[in-house]
């Protein structure tokens, strides 16, 4: 009978250790998907993804971190990817944060968050959105229906 040197193993538990923490892996396979800079947001934002899906102050009911094509090919009632409005950014042709907001900028995120409000008031526009959601316009631009 041959037995099984133990040091093998000992080098490979040694190397996993190394792998886990060294490379911190993301908490879920939907934030595993995530671009960099929704990865960003949620660091701020914490719990605004669960479970592959997008929390806002409403709940957890919007899909990210999946690829656009791969669902509109599936959903019918989805704008073809060919013809998305271009304000509305796909992140390697994944739905992300940045699909409908505005990018993070260090300089000006606060003041226009702060601001965000007497904005809406003044100009009838959700400056953190990337599409006016007036008459759900946002979301019309993918849900045809
Ligand atoms: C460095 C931290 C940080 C990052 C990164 C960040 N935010 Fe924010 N964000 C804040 C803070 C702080 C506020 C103001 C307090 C609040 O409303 O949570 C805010 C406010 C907001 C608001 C307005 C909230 C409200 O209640 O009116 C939105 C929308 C928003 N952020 C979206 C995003 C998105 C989308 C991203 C990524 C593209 C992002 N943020 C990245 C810190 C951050
Ligand atoms: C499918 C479009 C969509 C995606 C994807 C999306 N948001 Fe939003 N988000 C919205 C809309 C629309 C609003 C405005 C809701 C309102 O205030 O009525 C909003 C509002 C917010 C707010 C303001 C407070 C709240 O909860 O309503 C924050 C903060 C926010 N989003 C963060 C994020 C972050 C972080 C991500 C990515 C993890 C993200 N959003 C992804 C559409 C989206
Ligand atoms: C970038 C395109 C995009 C935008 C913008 C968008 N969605 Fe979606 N939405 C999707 C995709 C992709 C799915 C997953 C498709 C599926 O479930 O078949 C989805 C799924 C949903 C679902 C689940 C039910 C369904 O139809 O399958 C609801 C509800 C929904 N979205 C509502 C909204 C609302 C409300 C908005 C505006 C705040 C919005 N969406 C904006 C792409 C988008």
């Amino acid at each position: 009978m041959k037995i099984i040197p133990s040091y093998p193993l000992a080098a490979l538990q040694f190397l996993l250790l190394v792998l886990l923490l060294g490379f911190p892996l993301p908490s879920s396979a939907s934030e595993m998907r995530l671009d960099e800079q929704s990865l960003r947001c949620i660091n701020c934002h914490e719990n605004s993804i669960q479970g592959g899906l997008v929390c806002h102050k409403g709940g957890c009911d919007h899909l990210i971190g999946e690829d656009y094509a791969e669902q509109a090919a599936r959903n019918r009632t989805l704008t073809p990817p060919s013809s998305l409005n271009p304000a509305l950014k796909l992140i390697n042709g994944r739905v992300g944060c940045l699909t409908c907001h505005i990018p993070f900028d260090k300089k000006s995120h606060l003041d226009i968050a702060a601001k965000r409000f007497e904005i809406y008031k003044a100009t009838g526009t959700d400056p953190m959105l990337a599409v006016d959601n007036n008459g759900s316009g946002l979301c019309m631009a993918c849900h045809r229906k």
